[in-house]
């Protein structure tokens, strides 16, 4: 008999991100929820919180990590912030997706720049890599920052982020900025 419940992994979400996170959990009926310390993490919401497969991983340690995360796949959704780059992890990701399934990636602002050497930027490698995977829907979202009427600049809230990353779960497009990145020097010191 074929499984056919909904697996949702999320990757970082316990901070900024728990707002999005909890869409995502909405559509699952198991929600793998990833960080160091995931197991410490609960919405205080039954129903969301019965769903939760914590596992307590710090993606230092990436062979581990990319073994525990295999475990529990393939995953129809996913929503993560890891730090930079982490190409390994990435692209465990990527073999650990369902068909059909749903990858939302957050990144940094500097994400979309171009290495010192002019190496592509991590935004673009991705893009790139998961165009060549059109089984799965792939949606970035890169942090901007916002300019306030008085001209002055502010990195975005965190309920600004996790609206970005939801309107991803909702209605997926391949790269969406949250906030503005331009004008790249008037962005918050
Ligand atoms: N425009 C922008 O680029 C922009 C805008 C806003 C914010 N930001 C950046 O976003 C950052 C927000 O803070 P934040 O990154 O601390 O976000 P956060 O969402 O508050 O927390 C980071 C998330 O990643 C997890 N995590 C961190 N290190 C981990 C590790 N080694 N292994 C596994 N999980 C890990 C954390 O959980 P655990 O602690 O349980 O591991 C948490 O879930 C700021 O530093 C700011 O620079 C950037």
């Amino acid at each position: 008999m074929s499984d056919t419940k909904t697996t949702a992994l999320l990757i970082g979400t316990t901070g900024m991100l728990a707002e999005a996170a909890r869409e995502a959990i909405a559509r699952a009926d198991k929600a793998v929820i990833v960080s160091r310390k995931a197991d410490e993490f609960l919405y205080g919401e039954p129903e969301l919180d019965e769903k939760l497969v914590p596992l307590a991983l710090d993606y230092e340690d990436t062979a581990r990590f990319i073994t525990e995360i295999e475990k529990h796949g393939p995953y129809d959704i996913a929503l993560t912030w890891i730090r930079p780059r982490a190409e390994l992890i990435r692209a465990a990701l990527d073999a650990t997706m369902a068909q059909g399934g749903l990858l939302v990636e957050v990144m940094g602002s500097r994400s979309i720049l171009l290495g010192k050497d002019g190496t592509p930027s991590i935004a673009e490698t991705r893009a790139h890599a998961l165009a060549a995977q059109p089984d799965i829907t792939y949606a970035q979202v890169i942090l901007g920052f916002k300019i306030e009427e008085e001209g002055t600049s502010r990195w975005l809230h965190h309920h600004e982020i996790s609206a970005a990353a939801a309107a991803q779960l909702d209605d997926p497009i391949p790269r969406r900025i949250a906030g503005t990145l331009e004008p790249w020097e008037k962005r918050p010191s």
